[in-house]
């Protein structure tokens, strides 16, 4: 389990994290959605002990992470934000590069080398330099580099930023495999959808700080929406306005009506009100609220500009 006791992480001109306290349990695929300079990569940075934090302490294990302590490290596989890989030798060079670094024998490394190439679909491109990858394919690359060592606890900084569908896919698919296979996962995104897709769990930051956590359901429970009925704009519906009006909140948007209906609803009144006065209806769009929807309700702005 990792503990996160309130943290504060500060440099010269801004405070990346304030005061922030979260757990992540074992072997969930933890989501820490944020915008842009909300804090994520430096909370990473901390989790793997790269620089210590001003206040506060994480623990992982029972074990408290410092700069100091390689011990906590060597069972975190950081994929990081920025592609740290050589340009100018294959991918299977990089490989055995960062594998040297873990100490792994020689034989099982080359085991796990191709077995990674594979789950990634880069088998085939093994002997290829790096420099004539496409990004999706650097970033596949990027992301196996950093879990040679086989670790128990993942930490992946937005690892699909700007890539091609089959990359995202194939990333996606890695993950699951390996948070199936009991590995915690904690995964940065600024997209929702991959949050909502991805993650047991998922965490709220913004300016440094946690804005909301939880379930995926627990977190869009917050929000009360209810079904929109979309209603055509004709004569018939224009004379009946004050009848569509007793079901609900009627908004004008142009092209035709929105019907938000009201509480104690009942779609077989509405049905024979409609067929009564001829009120013509298009659809019924029931509009799942969204995390995009929440960061707008908790924050007043959107996730992405
Ligand atoms: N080494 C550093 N020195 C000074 N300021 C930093 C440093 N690292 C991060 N910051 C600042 O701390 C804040 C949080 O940055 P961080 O990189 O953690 O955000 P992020 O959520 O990862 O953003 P992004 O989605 O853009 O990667 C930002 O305002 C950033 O400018
Ligand atoms: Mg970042």
């Amino acid at each position: 389990m990792i503990k996160i006791t309130n943290i504060t992480k500060q440099f010269p001109t801004v405070t990346a994290l304030e005061n922030i306290s979260f757990t992540i349990n074992n072997q969930e695929f933890f989501g820490l959605l944020g915008p842009n300079g909300a804090g994520k990569t430096t909370l990473m940075n901390l989790l793997v002990g790269y620089f210590d934090p001003d206040k506060g302490e994480i623990e992982i294990a029972g074990e408290r992470v410092t700069r100091d302590n390689l011990h906590t490290r060597k069972n975190i596989g950081l994929v990081p934000q920025s592609l740290a890989l050589y340009e100018d030798i294959s991918a299977e060079e990089n490989l055995k590069v960062f594998g040297s670094f873990y100490h792994i024998d020689k034989k099982e490394l080359a085991v796990r080398i191709k077995e990674k190439l594979e789950s990634v679909q880069l088998y085939d491109r093994r002997k290829d330099k790096v420099k004539a990858f496409s990004g999706g394919m650097k970033r596949r690359l990027n992301m196996i580099a950093s879990l040679l060592h086989d670790p128990p606890l993942i930490l992946c900084d937005e690892p699909t930023v700007g890539i091609d569908p089959q990359s995202r896919n194939a990333i996606f698919d890695y993950l699951t495999m390996l948070n199936q296979q009991g590995k915690t996962i904690v995964y940065t995104t600024h997209y929702m959808e991959e949050a909502e897709r991805l993650c047991n769990r998922i965490a709220i930051i913004d300016h440094g700080k946690i804005i909301a956590e939880g379930s995926l359901d627990k977190l869009l429970e917050q929000l009360h929406y209810d079904d929109t009925i979309s209603i055509i704009k004709n004569p018939s519906t224009i004379a009946n306005m004050h009848i569509i009006k007793s079901f609900g909140d009627l908004i004008d948007v142009n092209e035709h009506f929105e019907l938000k209906p009201k509480q104690g609803f009942l779609l077989s009144e509405f049905y024979s009100m409609s067929e009564k006065h001829n009120i013509g209806y298009k659809f019924i769009e029931t509009k799942r609220p969204s995390l995009e929807s929440l960061f707008l309700h908790l924050t007043g702005r959107r996730l992405r500009d």
